[in-house]
């Protein structure tokens, strides 16, 4: 099968190209290359790399060619870079989603979405999402996500598109973007920087393995029904004070660097999937627990210093880190 993945430059796309690799596949990657794209990701495989955007028809037309699938992993994915500014997010997600569903609609491939539990909303009170559940996004970028997401039933229902959704929990591991929680914490903890704890550090993911992730999207790709949702989630719910204490015991940093500062606005305080449905129908569940894939994503950016040295080190990066921590920092408790 020749497949497209979209956005297989970045941290999830990569691991997921590369899976389909192994697994005997013809993989095509169509990436724009925004701060948080990366070619290196895909070193040493025979993946063919398309740099395009989304939202450009003919990019997608011309990278489709002789393709059955696509799955679609582009978008703009940092929560609090989508509270500095969401237009482009928006834009990724509706526009880009639409021009994708557009092109599927007349050549009849197989397409899946890959999106996310923040859709839900917050879930401080209790209980699991499940795919039946309304969307409720908080953030500027779970809005764009859940905006994409609607495109998907509406061309089942119009078209009778062969597509299905999936709702992934927080995804970690090896080569993702130094800005979420773990990877900036390891490296900023691999250098004896601060570990920037928004508010108590109470609030609750639900920590997922990239390659279990990859996993259950590949089930979706290869059994999912059309017009499904189907959740992913990693079943290790998790504060994030106990996520950044793990982190300081594997890097052996000293545990002041830990630090609380001003909240994230509008913070969602509990994530939680409810997997029932991808269990029974695709026979998918998670294998890593959170206690070895942290210790091996710790010790992936120990041996890698280079990959995210040459990130951390850009004026991008700098930039970012001086908007977002700077202040922050200054009035830490
Ligand atoms: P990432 O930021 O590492 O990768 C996103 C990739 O999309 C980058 O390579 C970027 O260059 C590309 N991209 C952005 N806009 C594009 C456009 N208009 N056209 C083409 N390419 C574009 O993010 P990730 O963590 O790998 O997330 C991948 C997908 O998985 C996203 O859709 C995200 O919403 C979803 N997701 C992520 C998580 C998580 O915890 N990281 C969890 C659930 C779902
Ligand atoms: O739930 C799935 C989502 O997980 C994905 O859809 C998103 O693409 C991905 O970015 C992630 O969103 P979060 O906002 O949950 O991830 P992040 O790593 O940014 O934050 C995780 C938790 O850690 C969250 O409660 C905020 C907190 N945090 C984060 C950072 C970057 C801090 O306390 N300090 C920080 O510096």
């Amino acid at each position: 099968m020749r497949v497209l993945v979209t956005g297989g430059a970045g941290f999830i796309g990569s691991h997921f190209a590369k899976r389909l690799e192994r697994a005997g596949e013809d993989v095509v990657v169509l990436d724009k290359l925004t701060y948080s794209g990366n070619p290196a990701n895909l070193d040493g495989t025979g993946i063919e790399l398309v740099v395009g955007d989304i939202c450009d028809s003919q990019a997608v037309e011309r990278a489709t060619e002789g393709c059955e699938a696509i799955v679609n992993f582009a978008a703009d994915t940092h929560v609090d870079r989508s509270i500095l500014g969401a237009t482009d997010f928006g834009r990724t997600e509706f526009v880009g989603t639409q021009t994708l569903l557009e092109l599927v609609r007349k050549t009849g491939m197989r397409y899946v979405q890959v999106s996310t539990d923040e859709v839900y909303g917050d879930l401080e009170t209790g209980g699991s999402s499940r795919e039946t559940d309304p969307l409720c996004p908080s953030s500027p970028y779970s809005v764009a996500k859940a905006a994409g997401d609607l495109h998907i039933p509406a061309y089942v229902r119009t078209f009778g598109v062969q597509a299905c959704i999936t709702r992934g929990s927080n995804t970690y591991g090896p080569n993702q973007y130094p800005e979420k929680l773990i990877p900036l914490f390891t490296t900023n903890a691999l250098d004896a920087e601060p570990l920037p704890l928004y508010g108590d550090g109470r609030q609750v993911r639900d920590w997922l393995y990239v390659e279990d992730h990859c996993a259950g999207i590949e089930a979706v790709l290869r059994r999912g029904r059309a017009g499904e949702i189907y959740n992913i989630g990693g079943g290790h719910e998790v504060e994030n004070i106990e996520v950044a204490k793990g982190i300081v015991e594997l890097t052996g940093a000293d545990p002041t660097l830990l630090q609380h500062v001003e909240d994230r606005p509008g913070h969602d305080r509990r994530y939680s999937l409810s997997c029932e449905k991808a269990k029974q129908e695709l026979d998918w569940e998670p294998v890593v627990s959170f206690a070895d894939g942290l210790a091996q994503t710790v010790a992936w950016y120990r041996e890698n210093r280079p990959w995210w040295d040459s990130i951390k080190s850009g004026e991008h990066y700098r930039a970012y880190y001086e908007r977002q921590y700077a202040e922050r920092l200054e009035n830490a408790e």
